[in-house]
């Protein structure tokens, strides 16, 4: 049996690492399905069925016993699946319970305001997510139920193929497999497969072997069992091969190549970006403005950003002149300095952290923190908002400036 899985993973293999066309990847994969076939119409089939009753088996004993699980809502399955996107559990788990507590139905979440879905979204990151949540509850709500076909659910804003099979199986039980990168690991290695994930070629390929390899009577269960398999036993690093139930059937480990499965193609291309944040305070107010265009954070408040094009921490004059023209203070005698100055009367000027470095998945922010702190009599600051520093809580803010506002509002005993 593991000779003719290993026959057949050795094809696909071989042939995808030729590959380099369209054409013939498209035949190819009818190749791999033919395989798949063949391999189901003998002895494959036992391998094949094998692999889902270990998993389940597998998962029975060592599963998480997650709030999501056991609803078949599909409202809630959806919710869970979007913050779990790009978010691990642990992380993911309180936000749920927040959001369903606050949200816990579609109606319910299409008729919130924007900013108090934002406010619940605070700290996930990858914030599209929430705009795109909330948006499709509209469109569902006006549609006045959740979509019951695949097609569907998939045409629903930030559902993706996916979301969509997750939503599906779970929900209705429809035969469809989820691949994510949990799935995508278990099956790279089991199968050997070192085709690159992030390929045209990789993502085919990897949708046909996880499809051919679902127990079709129990899409749910051995759904789960494979995202919690990925999850906690065939982990990216350092798996527990020794105690793998699966482990006498796996190439990877049969070949020692566990660690270098799955390949990815593309690197990320990250791009370095300067923050500098001032928190500019006058009368128990402070400004903050809302992000918008297509930009990261968007939707997100913020304090007064000047981006610059290289790191001006050393270099604070040629920041005091920006600020200067943003808020057009007359200078007195003093020149900026290290720690505080006294600008001019009662404006005082200081540093409170420099060279912050906030990674995102495609950015590194290099962030200066700065408090401005102006007359009483100061109002107006062109695009941003005034607002009482004891309601800075109620606005959603990135990772970055919630850090910001801690340390300034720490330094006063505020909360945030
Ligand atoms: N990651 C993504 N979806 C999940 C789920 N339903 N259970 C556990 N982890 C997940």
């Amino acid at each position: 049996m593991g000779l003719l899985l290993y026959f057949c993973t050795k094809i696909i293999i071989k042939c995808h690492s030729d590959d380099r066309r369209e054409e013939e990847s498209r035949k190819l994969l009818v190749g791999v399905t033919e395989i798949l076939r063949f391999a189901l119409d003998d002895t494959g089939r036992c391998i094949m069925s094998e692999f889902a009753d270990k998993l389940i088996h597998w998962y029975a004993k060592n599963g998480r016993d997650l709030p999501w699980r056991g609803t078949k809502d599909p409202y809630r399955i959806w919710i869970s699946e979007i913050i779990l996107q790009q978010t691990r559990v642990a992380q993911g788990y309180d936000y749920y319970i927040r959001f369903m507590r606050r949200f816990p139905d579609v109606f319910t979440l299409a008729e919130a305001d924007e900013d108090e879905v934002m406010k619940h979204w605070q700290g996930l990151g990858y914030y599209s997510r929430a705009r795109n949540l909330h948006a499709a509850a509209k469109s569902v709500a006006e549609a006045g139920a959740f979509p019951t076909t695949y097609e569907g659910v998939l045409s629903l804003k930030g559902v993706g193929e996916y979301t969509a099979a997750a939503i599906c199986s779970f929900a209705y039980g429809m035969p469809r497999a989820v691949v994510d990168g949990n799935v995508y690991r278990v099956l790279a290695r089991w199968m050997g497969i070192d085709t690159p994930i992030d390929t045209t070629a990789g993502k085919k390929l990897f949708a046909q072997v996880a499809d051919e390899l679902l127990d079709k009577a129990r899409p749910a269960l051995y759904n789960q069992a494979i995202m919690d398999f990925g999850a906690l036993q065939c982990t990216p690093a350092s798996p527990d091969c020794t105690h793998c139930p699966l482990a006498e059937s796996c190439l990877a480990l049969a070949q020692d190549r566990v660690d270098a499965l799955p390949v990815k193609q593309h690197r990320t291309k990250v791009t370095d970006r300067f923050f500098n944040y001032i928190y500019v305070r006058a009368g128990g107010h402070t400004f903050i403005r809302k992000r918008t265009g297509n930009d990261i954070w968007k939707n997100l408040y913020e304090p007064l950003l000047i981006e610059t094009e290289e790191d001006l921490s050393e270099n604070e004059s040629t920041l005091w002149q920006k600020l200067q023209g943003v808020l057009e203070i007359r200078e007195g005698e003093n020149k900026i300095r290290e720690g505080e100055s006294e600008i001019c009367e009662g404006v005082y000027f200081r540093s409170l952290r420099k060279g912050v470095r906030h990674v995102l998945s495609h950015r590194v922010i290099h962030a200066n923190f700065y408090e401005l702190r102006l007359t009483d009599d100061f109002h107006r600051l062109e695009g941003y908002q005034r607002v009482a520093e004891e309601d800075l809580h109620k606005f959603a803010v990135s990772n970055l400036v919630y850090q910001f506002f801690s340390l300034i509002l720490g330094l006063n005993n505020q909360k945030v």
